[in-house]
């Protein structure tokens, strides 16, 4: 899998993002390790707080397509700063595993770090 690949397909699915409250629209892009891509948008609602990140709904989409391995995550955002993963999708995250790497894009900038750097000591039973 083309690295510019993954960031070609958060991009793509950030512009189906519902955010008619924050204009803020994030596209994820989940690699599993058996090659397939799942992507997801942020979907906001009246009801603030039942807001879901885009991080969130490429990992549930994924799960629940039986699918629990993943290699490498890819964050964007059309910002000049980096759309960072907020901590609930850290916590999400690191459920699958400490070795994911995780590439954040910006309109400026790019970074490349895993979950285990975003979360050290993530939560575990
Ligand atoms: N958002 C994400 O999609 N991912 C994050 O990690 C942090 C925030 C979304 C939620 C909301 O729709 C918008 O960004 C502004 O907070």
């Amino acid at each position: 899998m083309k690295k510019n690949h993954l960031i070609e397909k958060a991009k793509e699915v950030s512009r189906k993002a519902y955010a008619p409250y924050s204009n803020y629209k994030v596209g994820a892009a989940l690699l599993t390790k058996s090659g397939k891509v799942y992507t997801g948008c942020n979907i906001e609602n009246s009801s603030y707080g039942l807001t879901n990140c885009a991080e969130r709904t490429a990992v549930f989409k994924a799960v629940s397509e039986g699918e629990m391995e993943f290699e490498e995550m890819v964050i964007y955002a059309n910002s000049p700063h980096l759309p960072t993963p907020c901590g609930a999708c850290r916590q999400v995250l690191s459920e699958f595993g400490p070795e994911l790497k995780i590439m954040i894009v910006s309109s400026k900038e790019q970074l490349v770090t895993s979950i285990s750097e975003l979360l050290p000591l993530a939560f575990k039973l």
